[in-house]
């Protein structure tokens, strides 16, 4: 059984025109997939609508085979962390071990082991000294680093991130991505990442690539680096798709491109 299935679904803002506009994936549990496509394509829609933050107008979506209803939502989200693509969003609490504390409290932890999570966590995102700090008075990147911290430390069946390492520096976000991969092979977790970060999606087992509300294609990270050209089409422009490649070599895949790589880095560098 899929642990998320997601069936023809369907979700206008203005009722007008869909965000999300029938789409259809089917999650294997301890899955690492990656969502990618330009602006506006309707990504944050999809996890907000998994999460049930938005009610689907037609289609349907099924977590360990039970389907999200208005009236399970809750039940349902104590399965799925959900980290934003606006920190700014998220915080709840007044410190940072607060705010950490406040998801921990809703999964019913003993308080006895709720420190040591909270420290772990911190620590593992580099945010220890911080626990007593106003999360609002931070900055972009460790509101990130935090928000990252609390869905973690719940556990999550599915972790569920939207764009959420877009404000660390690359050494910041190779941190995090080390973390978050190291928890999903530790406990099979599954996670479903937004994301522009190429390295990110070549380390996926899954990409899926949307394009004004659709799922335009989807498939491993090297059967999407075939289809440079549509990726090019998509305005995810060239220099994605030439850093897609590199990172796939740099990861040591074997990657046979039918298009002239070398050809348009060359042409660009002119
Ligand atoms: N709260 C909102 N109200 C109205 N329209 C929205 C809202 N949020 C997003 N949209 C519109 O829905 C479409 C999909 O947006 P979104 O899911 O945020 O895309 P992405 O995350 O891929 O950038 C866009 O056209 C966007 O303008
Ligand atoms: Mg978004």
């Amino acid at each position: 059984m899929k642990q998320l299935n997601i069936k023809d679904l369907v979700f206008s803002y203005d009722r007008e025109v869909n965000a999300v506009d029938g789409i259809s994936l089917s999650v294997n549990q301890g899955d690492y997939v990656t969502i990618i496509g330009h602006n506006g394509s309707g990504k944050s829609t999809v996890a907000k609508l998994i999460i049930g933050l938005l009610e689907a107008q037609s289609g349907w979506i099924s977590i360990d085979g039970t389907a999200l209803t208005p009236e399970n939502v809750y039940e349902i989200r104590n399965k799925i962390a959900i980290v934003f693509q606006n920190p700014d969003n998220q915080f709840i609490g007044s410190t940072v071990r607060d705010d950490i504390a406040f998801g921990l409290e809703n999964r019913m932890m003993e308080p006895e082991l709720m420190d040591a999570v909270i420290n772990e966590f911190s620590a593992r995102v580099g945010m220890e000294s911080f626990l007593d700090h106003e999360p609002t008075k931070l900055s972009g990147g460790q509101k990130q680093r935090v928000a990252i911290a609390g869905a973690l430390a719940m556990n999550p069946e599915i972790l569920v991130l939207d764009e959420a390492t877009s404000m660390l520096d690359p050494k910041g976000r190779k941190e995090v991505n080390d973390l978050v991969h190291e928890l999903h092979t530790k406990n099979a977790m599954t996670i479903l990442s937004i994301t522009h970060d190429i390295e990110e999606v070549t380390m996926s087992d899954y990409v899926v690539v949307m394009n004004e509300g659709k799922i335009y294609m989807q498939g491993t990270p090297q059967d999407i680096l075939q289809r440079t050209q549509e990726l090019i089409d998509l305005q995810l422009d060239i220099p994605f798709s030439i850093k897609f490649y590199e990172a796939l070599k740099r990861q040591g895949l074997d990657v046979n491109t039918p298009y002239d790589i070398e050809g348009m880095v060359a042409e660009l560098c002119q």
